[in-house]
């Protein structure tokens, strides 16, 4: 802990090493995952003996060391041969290329991952700079051909590594290719072993057969955290990131089993309430992270993510959130399904200036609104006004929604927060 002048320092520090509570550290122990690790380095064994390697699939949902787990064993995979290979004449050291893609960044607007996408990443990791090829204009079997080529270019054996690879969508051609290329004759100089990661449960169900042959050769399942679990995970993080007087046992445990309760076991989630209660805590100047920062942070987080899955739905959901938005800030809501329609009519026209795009009708918007009710997002009452007086629907937003986290929304999705004329837009 220290004092300083600036503006930018607070009276008193509880967080001594901050990395420790980054998004990709990679923990030095992993706590917790015995099974994980055993059955992940039996997979692994083969590379280093220098032998074939094999395929797995690691799934399981989100925050529960996957990826952690896995660059955790690369990292020791490739330590521990470098250290045999020291020992050993250069004809007899066995050569290991790790490839590392995470899917989920080849989302760029319009053109959604695939395994054309993830084949161009492969290429550009292996290429120079200024010698990289772009994201289209290929046709698929020759951007295969030169993936093909560059790979068996390197030498002994490539772990490819695909990261959230639910991203690559319904075309798998990536998946059923890569762990046979040697056998369907695209290799001869390399042997390739495929790592699959994914918190996608559908997606795991529906890889086609032949994909669960080759890739899911062995499965590793990550069963979400309990509880007790988060809560030494978390110690160990703690002791590294805050001064030891910054935090109590008390605190790491509210932390644990409010991201137990609220993000079903993700040690993602523990980790960044801790950081966000130790941050809140600095802010006050507080000597000790207590019980009303880690409510704060834990606000926060919820807040965060609401506007980040409002952010994640299409065009014409957006369309709709806004114009109850509109509707919202004028107290017109809960509004009947026709008077929601024409707002957002309101808002697709005024998205669309250049006429590019019409408005849905109002039962195909109805059909989006559905999911919005279902997402949570929305809110129906049923209006029932006796035998004589019929049957109808109104909506609002939810607890969980208001017209402030749509705007962010949309400034996350880089779109204009326009203004949308609501007079005349009956009840
Ligand atoms: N067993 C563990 N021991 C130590 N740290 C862990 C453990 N499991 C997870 N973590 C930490 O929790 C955070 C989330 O883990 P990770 O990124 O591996 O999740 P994931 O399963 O890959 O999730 P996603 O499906 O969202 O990618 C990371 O900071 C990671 O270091
Ligand atoms: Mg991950």
């Amino acid at each position: 802990m220290k004092n300083s002048d600036s503006i930018f320092a607070d009276d008193v520090e509880l967080i001594k090493d901050a990395e420790v509570l980054e998004e990709d550290y990679t923990p030095d122990k992993i706590l917790c995952r015995d099974d994980a690790l055993a059955d992940f380095t039996d997979v692994l064994k083969p590379i280093y003996k220098g032998r074939p390697p094999q395929n797995a699939f690691l799934y399981g949902d989100t925050g529960v060391g996957k990826t952690a787990v896995t660059k955790y064993l690369r990292n020791k995979l490739v330590d521990d041969l470098e250290r045999k290979n020291s020992n050993l004449p250069t004809d007899e050291q066995v050569t290991l290329n790790v490839i590392w893609i995470n899917c989920e960044n080849f989302t760029t607007g319009e053109h959604k991952t695939s395994s054309y996408q993830v084949a161009v990443g492969i290429v550009n990791r292996l290429r120079e700079q200024g010698n990289r090829i772009t994201g289209t204009g290929y046709a698929p079997q020759d951007v295969y051909d030169i993936m093909y080529s560059e790979l068996d270019d390197l030498d002994g054996t490539i772990l490819v590594v695909l990261d959230e690879v639910d991203k690559i969508g319904d075309d798998d051609t990536l998946l059923y290719e890569l762990p046979r290329s040697r056998d369907m004759g695209y290799l001869e100089e390399v042997r390739v072993g495929v790592i699959g990661i994914s918190n996608d449960y559908t997606f795991r169900k529906n890889l086609s057969p032949k994909v669960k042959d080759s890739l899911c050769e062995t499965e590793i399942k990550f069963a979400p955290y309990d509880a007790t679990e988060l809560t030494q995970i978390l110690s160990r993080r703690a002791e590294l990131a805050l001064y030891d007087s910054a935090y109590t046992k008390g605190i790491i445990d509210l932390v644990s089993s409010l991201a137990y309760k609220e993000a079903s076991g993700s040690a993602r989630r523990a980790i960044r309430l801790l950081r966000g209660s130790a941050e809140i805590a600095e802010g006050e100047g507080a000597e000790q992270i207590d019980e009303t920062h880690v409510r704060e942070a834990d606000k926060k987080i919820e807040y965060g993510n609401i506007v980040e899955s409002i952010a994640d739905q299409d065009d014409e959901k957006l369309y709709i959130l806004k114009g109850i938005s509109h509707l919202d800030l004028v107290n017109k809501t809960p509004a009947r399904t026709r008077t929601i329609h024409e707002a957002y009519s309101r808002v697709v026209r005024a998205y669309n200036e250049d006429g590019s795009k019409d408005p849905l009708t109002q039962r195909g918007m109805f059909n989006h609104l559905s999911k919005l009710v279902m997402f949570g997002f929305v809110n129906t009452i049923d209006r029932n006004k006796g035998a004589s007086g019929g049957q109808w629907n109104e909506h609002e937003f939810s607890d969980d929604v208001d017209p402030g986290k749509v705007k962010e929304a949309y400034e996350g999705r880089g779109l204009d927060w326009k203004q949308i004329e609501t007079r005349g837009v009956d009840r």
